[in-house]
């Protein structure tokens, strides 16, 4: 299974691309840039990616992405990432990326952008992999700063092909940004959110009465109602779960008592993705073989959730 998980072409639909700093590159760029970061080791920081929650995870997500400061640096990120997109023949990937998480330290959002586009361009010619960015708005932060965001992203527009939603989910429901989504659906985006990672189904519902997105987000909780299920099998929106990051932040107790497996028996159009792999210890092959570790997943499942992972991507658009 390993050796057919690797062989097969495969598309990863919930990337954050700040997710993909590894240790190496963090030291590297807080060298670089005269940054401080409390780690001395890899092992330092390897150790510390304990994380009890989506909010404790988030603490040193956050505090990783201050070593990004130039566009060489959001360059070197995403072609790191996509070697290893490259590696486990993932030949196309939609990636996520937070502005605000620099823009607040005052990087530039052009800077942000041109770094990662120029890579992806490289890895379409070079790497023959295809790609879309999602540009996903902060949650704890206001909806008048997302409208700013969404403005600042105006010049930039035919390179971002959908908004997206992330951050601490719990006390930050989809209806705080209702209009931005609005807005940004007018002006002919796709439309993602996070949605049921942490919080219940309520969360799940406003993403898809509310804000009206195209995908859900992680959705693991969907389970919890009936009516939800239905809903999501008859439309068939796509769920982009994370398995390996659902356990390491504790919205599931183990791996074995993940629910995936599952909602793909139930008809659901889920699929595989990696989140944040340089914090949660593992890309997208990874997460798919701990499926068949814990879940005993089957070809014939492999095969679908990846047949899922085009059928729910934007390229058939
Ligand atoms: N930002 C990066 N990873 C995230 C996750 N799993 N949930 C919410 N926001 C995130
Ligand atoms: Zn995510």
């Amino acid at each position: 299974m390993k050796d057919l998980i690797k062989k097969l072409p495969k598309a990863e639909l919930h990337l954050h691309i700040e997710g993909t700093l590894e240790p190496e590159l963090m030291f590297r760029l807080a060298k670089k840039n005269n940054i401080y970061i409390p780690y001395k080791t890899v092992k330092e920081v390897k150790k510390a990616y304990n994380f009890s929650s989506l909010q404790s995870f988030l603490d040193i997500y956050y505090a990783g992405a201050k070593v990004l400061i130039t566009e060489e640096d959001f360059f070197d990120l995403t072609w790191e990432y996509l070697l290893k997109c490259k590696e486990q023949n993932i030949v196309h990937t939609e990636i996520m990326f937070d502005p605000q998480t620099h823009t607040c330290r005052g990087v530039k959002f052009k800077t942000v952008v041109n770094g990662i586009t120029k890579a992806l361009e490289k890895a379409k010619d070079e790497l023959e992999i295809s790609s879309f960015l999602i540009m996903s708005f902060l949650r704890h932060l206001s909806q008048e700063e997302a409208f700013a965001t969404l403005k600042e992203a105006e010049p930039f527009k035919e390179k971002i092909i959908a908004i997206g939603l992330d951050s601490s989910e719990l006390g930050n429901p989809p209806k705080k940004f209702k209009d931005v989504f609005n807005e940004a659906k007018k002006q002919g985006y796709k439309l993602v959110a996070h949605a049921g990672e942490e919080g219940d189904v309520s969360y799940i519902w406003g993403a898809l009465d509310i804000l009206h997105v195209d995908r859900i987000d992680h959705g693991i909780r969907c389970d919890e109602d009936n009516r939800l299920i239905s809903y999501l099998k008859e439309k068939q929106v796509p769920l982009t779960i994370c398995p390996l990051s659902n356990v390491k932040l504790k919205a599931v107790k183990s791996m074995e008592k993940h629910n995936i497996l599952k909602l793909l028996k139930q008809g659901l159009n889920v699929t595989v993705n990696s989140d944040d792999p340089a914090y949660f210890g593992g890309y997208l092959n990874e997460n798919y073989e701990v499926l068949v570790e814990s879940l005993g997943m089957s070809e014939e499942e492999l095969k679908r959730l990846v047949e899922n992972s085009f059928k729910a991507s934007f390229l058939s658009i």
